[in-house]
């Protein structure tokens, strides 16, 4: 892989059922923390990472997200007339983040499907894939997006990486468990990839290293997909296609600096809402008083 990335793609295509009933009708990547949808700071993230160009995979029920990042004419032109300038300024903002375009996935055949959708805007370049479950916040704005993160071990070794984070043994069955070359990696930033088991037991589990939804991918992988077979669940899966790249020219894994929500789960969004609630200006001082009050009588 030699190309710089300038391309992400974003699958967005899910059913969003462990959020029912509220995904009967609004698309899971529309829940907001606080007052932003979870799809913003996805978005956000690749854009201080350094690419504008993002393709999101959506499915049909997901046309309010398409909305979300165009203008609204209407609302605009009433914010407009009204003199509302600070609002107006942040749904403008929206509008000109990125150079998004979208494609639909047309049956909900898993992740792998989904990258495999994006084949023809990819045109052969290796390019970045980010999760919408996992969210990264860092308070500490010197810290670079783990996106960022993850690019810059790519510019380095030119091959395929996963971004990871440390979880606790009985986390693993949850996610893509890196299997590391080395059995020393202690908390290196990077670590050399052997291999990738999709949700292994804890007594499975080839290290504690959890892929976490960022991922730099060369074009080899649409083939690697293309040859996977369906998984147990009935879904073309990535993790086999992301193996056999690690198997035939080797991998690194990002071990990402940052406060990770899993999002997927009530609990991860719960905690983000919380999180982000205490150190949003408008609220922050009202909900602090309202967790200390509660905390009393718990
Ligand atoms: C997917 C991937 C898994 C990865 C996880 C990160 O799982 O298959 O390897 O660790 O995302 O969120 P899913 O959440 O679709 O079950």
């Amino acid at each position: 892989m030699k190309n710089k990335i300038t391309k992400a793609i974003i699958p967005a295509a899910g059913l969003g059922t462990r959020f029912l009933p509220v995904t009967k009708s609004i698309p899971k990547e529309m829940l907001p923390i606080v007052d932003i949808p979870t799809i913003q700071y996805i978005v956000e993230e690749v854009v201080k990472s350094g690419i504008n160009n993002i393709l999101i995979v959506v499915s049909s029920n997901k046309n309010d997200l398409v909305d979300y990042f165009d203008s609204n004419f209407e609302l605009e032109e009433t914010l407009r007339k009204k003199g509302k300038v600070k609002e107006l300024e942040i749904i403008e903002k929206i509008n000109n983040l990125a150079n998004i375009q979208y494609v639909r996935q047309k049956y909900p055949k898993g992740l792998g499907d989904a990258i495999l959708c994006a084949k023809n805007y990819i045109n052969n370049e290796p390019f970045a894939v980010i999760l919408g479950d996992d969210v990264i916040i860092n308070k500490d704005k010197t810290i670079q997006p783990g996106l960022k993160q993850c690019i810059d071990i790519y510019e380095k070794h030119k091959k395929m990486v996963l971004g990871v984070q440390h979880v606790s043994y009985d986390e693993t069955d949850k996610y893509g468990i890196i299997q590391p070359k080395n059995k020393n990696i202690n908390s290196n930033s990077e670590i050399e990839v052997e291999g990738i088991i999709e949700k292994p037991k804890p007594e499975n589990a080839p290290s504690q290293y959890a892929v976490i939804g960022r991922y730099i991918l060369p074009p080899e992988i649409f083939e690697k997909i293309e040859n996977s077979s369906l998984s147990s669940r009935g879904e073309i899966e990535l993790t086999p296609a992301l193996e056999a790249i690690a198997k035939q020219d080797g991998a690194y894994a990002c071990n990402i600096i940052g406060e990770r929500y899993d999002i997927g789960s009530k609990f991860g969004l719960i905690k983000a809402t919380i999180d982000e609630a205490l150190d949003h200006k408008e609220v922050k001082e009202e909900v602090s008083n309202y967790i200390k009050e509660l905390a009393k009588k718990l």
